[in-house]
């Protein structure tokens, strides 16, 4: 059984929103355990038991919100120390930009034991039902590729 950990911080409910679409149509898919996991409550232990990682979170002030940066930080030395790699998808919630939270993550993970899976998403304004369809898209995809070895 191959395991996804989906990892979300949230403040008004939008990156929440997003995050629970991709968990369900993640956990659709059959031969994976999929974790939904907010990060305040996440940690190295979590990280380390995946097969996969989704972060999901939004853009603060041009960066990564808090929540996310603060999961990264906390669990870069285990996690380093594993010697594993992990694939990952990064899923954004943004008023009307995005790119700067982007970059940061995309720099961050570069120097993290984490490999890209899949292209980042960008939701920008309020939740739509096609970001939802984005979102599950995201999860649907990962959880396939684990399923089926490609990650
Ligand atoms: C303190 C703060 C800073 C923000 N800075 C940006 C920003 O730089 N660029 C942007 O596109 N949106 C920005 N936003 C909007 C949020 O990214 C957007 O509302 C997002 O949906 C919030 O998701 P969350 O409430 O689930 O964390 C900011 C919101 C807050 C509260």
């Amino acid at each position: 059984m191959r395991s996804l950990l989906i990892v979300y911080h949230s403040q008004s409910g939008a990156s929440a929103q997003l995050a629970q679409a991709c968990f369900s149509a993640a956990a659709s898919v059959a031969e994976v355990e999929v974790r939904l996991l907010r990060a305040w409550d996440a940690g190295s232990a979590d990280l380390l038991a995946a097969d996969g990682l989704v972060l999901v979170g939004a853009e603060n002030s041009g960066s990564l919100s808090g929540g996310i940066k603060d999961f990264l930080d906390r669990t870069f030395y285990p996690v380093g120390e594993s010697g594993r790699v992990l694939p990952y998808g990064l899923l954004l919630s943004a008023g009307n930009d995005g790119r700067g939270a982007r970059e940061q993550a995309r720099r961050i993970l570069s120097g993290y034991p984490l490999t890209p899976a899949l292209e980042p998403v960008i939701c920008r304004g309020e939740v739509t039902t096609e970001h939802r369809r984005q979102a599950a898209e995201m999860g649907e995809a990962f959880a396939t590729g684990l399923e089926m070895g490609i990650f």
